[in-house]
């Protein structure tokens, strides 16, 4: 008598820590748009141009050549030293030992965590912030305690000495992105200074989340401090490598998606110490491999000769900035003010409590795709986001679709 067939067992559920991951409410947002004719998204962190032409054509070069083949897991050697060569310029002497090439900023935080991070872990983050760096070490098991910039007069500001507080010498990492997304709010050289020496002290490591560094607009309010000592002032926020010794726990992370529009190229960086590269090596194996050879041609090219692309990128982003936020000053209701960073204006408006509903509707209705403040945690609600990487004829027919939305609400 042969043995009845084991009836196939029901599919388990995900592991807990995976299904206790937020989804993202930005695309809650988008989906509520689709069948909406004609949206207009600025709820993306990315620009509406393409990759400029010198870049897309060393990538063409490169797959001409052939170059199709699995890399170093560290990246080519070309790329790391050109790396090597821009951070040193932007931030001090900066060897290609402590270079790793990423498949983007966001594969670059995950390892980051990876090499630092397990489960029961305590990690900190400087909030509100872009969901990704808060799930991040969650998927890992760690605990995320939060510490929230507060928002007044002067737009989003840090009290260092809650956030050192919170610093507590069990915190194996902070987290901290600026310039910020989503406020745009940029650290100090005072409080980057006061952070550093803090987690010097507690043994904690830093992670920096950089890829904003090159999108900042320092004549709004100058940090002489970071004048004063910065490799490369001006054209770069205050980072923590300016201050950090190349071997101690600081590791940035940093991305080509902004300061050259590759988002879609998913190429990025991690600065980290020497001794961590071989164990940096086994991760990038076993997450990705490495990142597509042709896509780090084009990065060569990217940073040996993207400079004068950059600052000409900064200069129309910062008069895309004053033009939105000069038309949103005309909303009634709204109160926004002026970044000195990032690509955003996270803004307040009456009726915004529940931004997540707002945002749908304002798609549904009028097909103004904006970001939902309660997508970058608890302390984003009541704000909005609006990305304004894109022409300015585009944010005008933005700000008079608001109009529209809330005139048909009796705000207007
Ligand atoms: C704060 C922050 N970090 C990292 C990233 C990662 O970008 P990418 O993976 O395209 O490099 C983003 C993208 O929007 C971001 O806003």
């Amino acid at each position: 008598m042969s043995e009845p067939e084991p009836s196939v067992p029901s599919i388990p559920n995900a592991r807990d820590a995976v299904r206790a991951l937020r989804p993202s409410q930005i695309r809650e947002v988008a989906n509520a748009g689709f069948g909406v004719a004609d949206v207009l998204p600025f709820w993306f962190g990315e620009s509406d141009r393409v990759t400029p032409a010198f870049i897309r054509d060393a990538a063409s070069a490169a797959l001409q050549a052939g170059e199709t083949f699995y890399t170093h897991n560290l990246g080519i050697a070309p790329l790391r030293s050109a790396l090597a060569d821009y951070v040193s310029e932007l931030h001090g002497a900066t060897s290609p030992d402590h270079i790793a090439v990423t498949s983007a900023g966001v594969n670059a935080l995950m390892l980051a965590a990876q090499l630092v991070v397990g489960a029961g872990d305590r990690v900190v983050a400087v909030t509100p912030l872009w969901p990704n760096l808060v799930e991040i070490p969650k998927i890992l098991g760690a605990h995320v305690e939060t510490v929230s910039l507060d928002y007044g007069e002067h737009g989003w500001q840090l009290d260092v000495g809650r956030l050192l507080s919170a610093l507590t010498p069990d915190t194996k990492m902070l987290l901290v992105n600026s310039p910020n997304n989503p406020t745009g709010w940029v650290m100090t050289r005072e409080q980057q200074r006061a952070v550093l020496a803090h987690c010097r002290r507690h043994g904690i490591w830093i992670v920096a989340d950089e890829v904003y560094e090159r999108l900042y607009y320092p004549d709004l309010d100058p940090d002489p401090a970071a004048e004063a000592d910065g490799a490369a002032p001006g054209r770069t926020a205050p980072s923590f490598l300016d201050l950090a010794a190349r071997d101690e726990r600081v590791i940035c992370v940093n991305s080509f998606s902004k300061a050259w529009l590759m988002t879609g190229w998913r190429l990025g960086w991690i600065v980290a110490p020497q001794r961590l590269m071989d164990d940096l090596g086994k991760l990038v194996e076993y997450n990705t491999s490495c990142a597509p050879a042709f896509v780090q041609h084009a990065g060569i090219a990217a940073v040996r000769e993207g400079e004068r692309f950059t600052l000409e990128l900064v200069r129309d982003l910062k008069a895309s900035r004053d033009h939105l936020v000069q038309a949103l000053s005309t909303v009634p209701g709204v109160d926004v003010k002026a970044p000195k960073g990032a690509m955003y204006l996270f803004f307040t408006m009456e009726g915004a409590s529940r931004s997540l509903e707002l945002c749908k509707a304002m798609v549904r209705e009028v097909g103004l795709g904006i970001a939902p403040g309660s997508a970058f945690g608890p302390e984003g609600e009541g704000f909005l986001r609006w990305c304004y990487a894109c022409d300015l004829a585009r944010l005008d027919a933005g700000v008079e679709r608001l109009k529209r939305f809330l005139a048909q609400h009796g705000r207007a």
